[in-house]
This record gives structure tokens, sequence and C-alpha cells, in this order.
């Protein structure tokens, strides 16, 4: 069975207080988590050690980066490298999200770097594919997000594979209120995983957790995770609130 994955993305948002009270207030619930279900918690990294902290011994729990570097180590001032996040104990990423790409001008080549040096760290990277409001327009939506797989992933062998988690976030429903239908989310998803299995393995597609991402709330987690083809969420907004993101994770199948 894939795993079931709850993501919550803080962006940059909150003080270091405000995220101590708010993973305290979500991981003090019991949340029964099976083993084919996680729920991680992609913060800020100036928090990653306090967070690392907060949930050691919890069961399926996990932080994550919100982005690392594809350089070892060296002269590359302000940036964080995987072997830093290794000795925090970090064995998450989000790679790729849209604002990333959007604001830093990361491409699919410079994130096929990032996800290399991830796996070589055994770090498991989240990676976000994703249109914008223009392509999904244009009706070329998947030819794009397929485009994004091909250039950053196709380099992997099946093994590598399997450790990657994929996060489709359609960039128009980011931040926007507006979801995806619940038909959008699963026809993309069916079709990534059709063009996984079409270049490894219907075996080894059947096995990666694509997650949906883009105003996932609490009050349409369940529906959408309710996909056959949609294994979880990246969480943006609902994430930082407590409640909601309980919701979130209980909404997992
Ligand atoms: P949102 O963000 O849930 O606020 O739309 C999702 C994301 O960007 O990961």
């Amino acid at each position: 069975m894939r795993k079931q994955i709850a993501a919550a993305n803080w962006k940059m948002n909150l003080t270091i207080q405000q995220g101590e009270q708010l993973l305290d207030a979500i991981i003090a619930k019991p949340h029964s988590l099976s083993a084919d279900q996680q729920a991680v918690f992609a913060v800020p990294f100036p928090y990653l050690a306090m967070a690392q902290q907060k949930i050691a011994g919890k069961k399926n729990v996990f932080i994550a980066a919100q982005n690392c570097y594809s350089k070892k180590s060296g002269a590359y001032t302000g940036e964080t490298s995987v072997e830093m996040l290794q000795s925090l104990g970090i064995s998450v990423v989000v790679l790729g999200h849209s604002e990333r790409r959007e604001y830093f001008e990361e491409s699919n080549q410079f994130l096929a770097d990032k996800v290399n040096i991830c796996l070589e760290y055994n770090i498991t990277p989240i990676f976000c594919c994703g249109e914008p409001l223009r392509i999904r327009e244009a009706g070329t939506q998947n030819e794009y997000v397929a485009k994004q797989l091909k250039e950053s992933l196709y380099h992997l062998s099946a093994d590598q594979l399997k450790s990657i988690v994929i996060a489709y976030e359609p960039i128009w429903a980011i931040g926007t209120g507006k979801t995806a239908t619940t038909e959008q989310a699963q026809e993309m998803h069916a079709y990534l995983r059709s063009v996984l299995a079409k270049q490894y393995s219907s075996a080894i597609a059947s096995e990666i957790s694509i997650l949906y991402g883009g105003s996932v709330k609490a009050n349409n987690a369940k529906e959408l995770f309710g996909c056959p083809d949609v294994d979880g969420g990246l969480v943006g907004g609902a994430s930082i609130i407590a409640a909601d993101f309980i919701t979130i994770i209980r909404s997992l199948k």
C-alpha cells in the first residue's frame, strides 16, 4: 500500500513561538495514524531543530525542510545543504514548490540536481509540479506537468523513483481558495501515474504517493483524499490553523 500523507507547508509564516504552539496543539491530539499514513510538517529553516525535538518519539510524524541546495557544501552563502538537514535528523524536503520556481527561478534541471543530492543522503523529496492558469486554460496541462516530471525525475532508476513523493499543485489553486474539483484532481493524478507506469512500470507507479495541493481545507480534504489516485495533500493556508490541520490529517484514507 502506498503512503497516504498529510503534509503541512507553513511557508514563510509564524514566529517560532507560534510555531511551537501550533505543533503542540496538533501533535498533542491522538491521531492514531496507521502504518500507511504520515503527517509531515514543512517548517521554516530556523524552526527545524525545535520541530524535530517536538515530534521525537511520535510515530509516522516527520519534519521537512521547504527547500535545500544542490551542492554538498562550500561557499554558498545563505544556502542549506542536505548534510545539514541530515545532521538535524530531517528526512523529508519539499522541492520545486511553484513559489520557488516562480520567485527564485528554479528550473527543472536545477531541481533534478536537488533530487539527486537528496537521494544520495536518503532524504525523501516531495517533488512539486503543476501548471499555471494560462496552461490550464489552453488545455495543455498534461504535457506541461509531464515535462516537469521528465526533466527532473526520469534520469532516476526505478528504485530511486520509489523514494520520491510527488505533489501535484495547480498554481491557479494555490492560496486562491479555488480548489481543483475532485474530477480535475483525480484526472491529473491518474494521468501522472500512467505516465510513470509508461516510463517505469505500473507496479512502480502504483507505489508512488501523489499528493494534491492547492486550497486543501478542512471541509474539502475528505472528498479530495477519497479520489483513488489522490494520496493525501500538501497544505498551505489551512495547515497553520491547528483544528483545520487536525481535520485534514483525519481525512486521510
Ligand atoms: P494553499 O497552499 O493550501 O494555501 O493553497 C498549498 C501549497 O502551496 O502548498
